[in-house]
């Protein structure tokens, strides 16, 4: 019998598929540990992704929402934590992520991020530029919206300096100015432990995404949770607004 990896790759993979993990707080309540932990049972769960991903898949876009602009507002020690976390997440995992021909790229307001992660970002993408198999994006002090405001603004500096009219505003001046410039809009959206919104994102790029929902707390999402996300997918007609037979 063919397994489900088989399956899933003879069956025409997305080219990006986006995550919001979620759920490790409910997971750590779950098992009698504290928060903390369950964002490090998070963080491997992560790696253990990246690297099914990167060695089984011929997936060349994966985008994982790691901390939100509104996550901000959380406890000054589980913010802090979650900080220290993704700073030794890139540093431990850079070596690995080289081999594997991953390119790094983060998304966010790295302004408001402590400077120590903003130095292992700025060396995580440095050190991954030459990266070809896949193009990792990590969503980090990220909001839709405020994604879209800064386009705004941008937008609002180049007609000041005459570089376009605003006439010419259109869609591909917006995509040109968003932080996912030149990555395709993801084709799945997956979000874990059973919440069933977007908070805050991809607001733009997710306009025809499928969406794929699953019970399952991140901590506890391993590949194969990942290949039927997949599997689902593939079942999906996308109609991207048209009559069925005409979309191909
Ligand atoms: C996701 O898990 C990780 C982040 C948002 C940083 P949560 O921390 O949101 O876990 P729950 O939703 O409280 O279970
Ligand atoms: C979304 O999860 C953000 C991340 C997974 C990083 P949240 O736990 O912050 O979202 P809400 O509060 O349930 O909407
Ligand atoms: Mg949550």
């Amino acid at each position: 019998m063919r397994t489900l990896l088989e399956r899933v790759k003879e069956g025409g993979l997305p080219r990006h598929v986006a995550v919001i993990m979620d759920g490790n707080g409910r997971w750590a309540k779950a098992h009698g540990l504290s928060r903390t932990s369950g964002h490090q049972a998070g963080a491997l769960a992560a790696e253990r992704l990246i690297r099914f991903v990167g060695s089984k898949l011929e997936l060349p876009y994966l985008t994982l929402f790691a901390f939100s602009s509104e996550n901000w507002a959380r406890p000054q020690s589980e913010v802090a934590f979650l900080m220290d976390l993704l700073t030794d997440f890139i540093r431990t995992r850079l070596a690995e992520l080289v081999d594997a021909g991953v390119q790094l790229r983060v998304i966010g307001d790295r302004e408001r991020i402590p400077s120590a992660l903003r130095d292992q970002v700025a060396d995580g993408i440095a050190a991954t530029a030459d990266g070809e198999r896949l193009h990792l994006t990590i969503a980090l002090s990220y909001g839709g919206r405020q994604e879209l405001a800064a386009a705004a603004r941008r937008i609002a500096s180049d007609v000041v300096a005459g570089k376009i009219r605003p006439g010419d505003v259109d869609e591909t001046a917006v995509a040109d100015r968003l932080e996912t410039a030149g990555m395709p809009d993801p084709d799945l959206v997956i979000r874990t432990s059973g919440e069933e919104r977007l908070s805050n994102f991809l607001l733009w790029q997710s306009a025809y995404a499928e969406l794929c929902f699953t019970d399952v707390l991140w901590p506890d999402f391993v590949p194969a949770e990942f290949l039927r996300c997949l599997a689902a997918y593939q079942r999906r007609r996308r109609r991207f607004g048209l009559v069925e037979g005409m979309e191909t």
